[in-house]
């Protein structure tokens, strides 16, 4: 990893601790924002959740996990863009500072769930990409949407961006390990990388095949049980 003091950054600039310690602020209160946005989206998922496993006897989600992106990785990813460390450029070059993955049982609780959340009508839907229909070309598959949700402050209502990744549980044990594996220190330019890649693209294609036979089970199951 870079070494960040080193580098010329207002924001971590040190000489000046005043200032210093006036930025860390800004950038704690800005980081409690996205915070605050992933509790209300989870809530959200949680209330229609809760909301099925009375009214139709079983759970669409299996489990929600949530993240702030790092400072480094905020850090990174606008060096990358070419973009000043601001708050203006994280609120309005970032979308994934917060993240919420949505882990559910079958295929079709993925567009469920999707559909119910961008219908209520504080929800503004950015961007969708399906990696379900349009898988990645190593095997990556989720259902991925960008999202805008106003949060209420003291000062008013601030809109927040999260990125949002439904998947179901076969689709997160594959993206978890090929995360694990890929982020291996050297892993791309060794002997054998290649035959890596094809055996990860070989399981992604079990897993669909895993999905959509639990898919057919639970088609089957359904013409005898409302579920
Ligand atoms: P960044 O990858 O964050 O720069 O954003 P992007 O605009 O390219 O969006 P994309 O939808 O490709 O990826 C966003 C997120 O999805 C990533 O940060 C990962 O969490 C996840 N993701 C995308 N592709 C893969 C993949 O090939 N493998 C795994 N394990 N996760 C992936
Ligand atoms: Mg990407």
């Amino acid at each position: 990893m870079e070494e960040l003091e080193s580098i010329e950054v207002p924001w971590l600039d040190t000489s000046d601790p005043q200032k210093f310690v006036k930025n860390a602020a800004k950038f704690n209160q800005l980081m409690m924002k996205y915070r605050c946005a992933i509790r209300e989206i989870r809530t959200k998922f949680e209330v229609l959740d809760d909301e099925f496993s009375v009214q139709y006897k079983r759970n669409p989600i299996s489990f929600i996990k949530t993240r702030i992106k790092k400072p480094e990785s905020i850090y990174r990813k606008l060096q990358k863009k070419g973009l000043e460390f601001t708050p203006e450029n994280i609120q309005e070059q970032l979308h994934d500072v917060a993240g919420i993955r949505v882990v559910c049982s079958f295929v079709d609780d993925i567009y469920t769930v999707a559909g119910l959340l961008s219908d209520q009508d504080d929800v503004t839907v950015l961007e969708i990409r399906d990696y379900i229909k349009n898988p990645k070309p190593n095997g990556y598959r989720s259902y991925h949407m960008i999202v805008e949700i106003p949060v209420f402050f003291s000062e008013g209502k601030t809109p927040i961006k999260a990125e949002i990744q439904i998947r179901t549980i076969g689709m997160d044990f594959w993206a978890t390990l090929e995360h694990q594996i890929r982020y291996k220190k050297g892993i791309e330019g060794m002997d054998g990388y290649e035959d890596i890649s094809q055996e990860l693209l070989r399981c992604a294609q079990t897993v669909i095949d895993m999905d959509s036979e639990m898919q057919n089970i639970k088609n089957m199951i359904g013409q005898f049980h409302d579920i």
